[in-house]
């Protein structure tokens, strides 16, 4: 199985190299997790360090916002998007609805976000999709299975086009998907997590599946860094 680096520091270690290569992983969690983030760095890495383009379609977030807050991390979107290197989809404010001057945007609507995903990758041989996030997308399907089946079908099309596609995926009560299902419909799930002990915040990440690869079974502490997302050996838990 061909795997690409995530980019995420000290994960692709845990992983045995990285995310297998045309596969659809969910990354769950919390408000403020940093599941946008670690898609970023993920489109990022790719970019800079394998020369694989890059689409983050944003639903939660105006691409402006995902901009400045890139750039406070060093990563700077607007250079890459000049490139054509990175495309922003914008699919916020047709959901908000307000008025975008953004170049590319799309409804909450998978068929019509496939075929415009389709476009693009035909355009930039993009081979790393992001979608921030999937639980914004399955809010507009009306049942379990539209949801089960708008969700294989995004998943097949990336797939077939050998896109590696992150979906986020908002995390309640320690439910690791907001449908129940989502999970279910990817090859691999990152769950990202924080807790507080001794009035500290730790964040931790894990690794609750990788269809097809073999992979460790801990609970790792992580930290965002001004280098993006780190994540550290057990030990370091308490520090
Ligand atoms: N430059 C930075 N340096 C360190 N930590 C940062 C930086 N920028 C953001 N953070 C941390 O990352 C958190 C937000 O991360 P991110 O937006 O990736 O989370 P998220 O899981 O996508 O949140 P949401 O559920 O709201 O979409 C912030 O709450 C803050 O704690
Ligand atoms: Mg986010």
């Amino acid at each position: 199985m061909e795997l690409v680096e995530t980019g995420i520091i000290g994960l692709d270690r845990i992983l045995g190299g990285g995310f297998p290569k045309g596969r659809t992983i969910l990354v769950s969690g919390p408000a403020g997790a940093g599941k946008s983030t670690f898609g970023v760095q993920f489109l990022y890495h790719g970019i800079v360090s394998g020369g694989e383009s890059g689409i983050f379609v944003s639903f939660d977030e105006h691409p402006a916002h995902v901009r400045e807050e890139c750039l406070n991390l060093g990563w700077n979107l607007n250079d890459l998007e000049k490139d054509n290197l990175l495309v922003l989809i914008d699919g916020f404010s047709p959901r908000a609805g307000v008025s975008s001057e953004e170049k590319y945007q799309t409804p909450v609507d998978v068929d019509e976000l496939i075929t415009q995903l389709v476009e693009i990758i035909d355009k930039t041989s993009a081979e790393r999709v992001v979608i921030d996030s999937i639980t914004a997308l399955a809010l507009s399907m009306e049942t379990e299975q539209q949801i089960r089946k708008q969700i294989l079908k995004l998943s097949a099309v990336m797939s077939s086009l050998e896109c590696t596609t992150i979906l986020t995926s908002e995390m309640r009560g320690g439910v690791v998907s907001r449908f129940g299902v989502e999970e279910f419909m990817s090859q691999g799930v990152i769950v990202l997590n924080y807790e507080y002990q001794n009035s500290l915040a730790i964040r931790s990440l894990n690794i609750r599946k990788m269809r097809g690869l073999k992979h460790e079974m801990v609970e790792r502490p992580f930290a965002i860094t001004p280098n993006g997302i780190e994540v550290y050996a057990t030990e370091q838990f308490y520090f």
